[in-house]
């Protein structure tokens, strides 16, 4: 009380303002970061995310009026206001989370860049450097392919990053994992990918008739990517 709220919680409100209240009424559930799998207390496999893309659809999806659930894996990234947020570790504890929260959702976004796999066992103490050149390797649970396969589900959005011009993958992957939009995008590409604030994406839908509808979108901020993203959500729900 008497305090002036911070810069960034007036500008955010000034953004909400003017942003068009077309998610009122939908509950959006947000997968971010990268996990961590550790192989022992000092060491973990992981990836290269940053969880910039998961936090601005997050972000985004507030401000045009959802109510937004973000399971984040570990990042330095501050919450988006008004976001409620669930921290998870690993990827075993990201499907429990968003197994959690799923029922309740009426879009969820996968944009997590999940480890693919996890040591197949843990040390309790630090492990031998012999040992750790032997580490055998687990798959982890596939959560995009998860909520997928559930009988009901919510409007449900993947990402794939590969190496490469790989559409006709990421087209492969939404009809594999049940996913009715995949946003596709080249991490070689330059301005792409992770720890940039930029992206370079094609989002690829269901059209009503069957065919896949492809949306081209140039070099963009990861904010301006999320706006798009939810356009393309809002005009296939309807
Ligand atoms: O199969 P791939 O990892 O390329 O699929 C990418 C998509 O699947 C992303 O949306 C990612 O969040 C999701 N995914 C997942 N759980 C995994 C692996 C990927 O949810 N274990």
């Amino acid at each position: 009380i008497g305090k002036m709220a911070d810069v960034e919680t007036i500008i955010e409100g000034v953004q909400s303002v003017l942003s068009p209240k077309d998610l009122v009424g939908e509950h959006v559930l947000i997968t971010a970061g990268p996990t961590r799998e550790p192989i022992d207390p000092v060491r973990f496999i992981s990836n290269r995310s940053s969880g910039k893309m998961g936090y601005e659809l997050a972000r985004v999806a507030r401000r045009r009026g959802a109510a937004v659930t973000l399971i984040s894996g570990p990042t330095s990234l501050q919450v988006p206001f008004g976001v409620s947020v669930v921290r998870v570790e690993t990827a075993a504890e990201m499907y429990g989370a968003v197994m959690d929260h799923v029922g309740l959702s009426s879009i969820a976004i996968m944009a997590a860049a999940v480890a693919d796999f996890c040591p197949a066992e843990q040390k309790m103490l630090k492990a031998e450097k012999e040992d750790i050149s032997m580490l055998r390797l687990d798959r982890t649970p596939d959560i995009l392919a998860g909520i997928g396969a559930l009988e009901r589900k919510p409007f449900v959005v993947g990402f794939a990053a590969e190496t490469g011009a790989r559409l006709d993958r990421a087209e492969r992957k939404m009809i594999a994992k049940g996913a009715d939009m995949i946003v596709f995008n080249d991490v070689l590409q330059d301005g792409a990918g992770f720890e940039t604030d930029t992206n370079v994406v094609t989002i690829i839908s269901r059209g009503k008739d069957g065919v896949h509808q492809k949306e081209f979108l140039p070099l963009m901020s990861k904010e301006a990517v999320a706006s798009a993203i939810f356009d393309s959500i809002v005009s296939h729900k309807e």
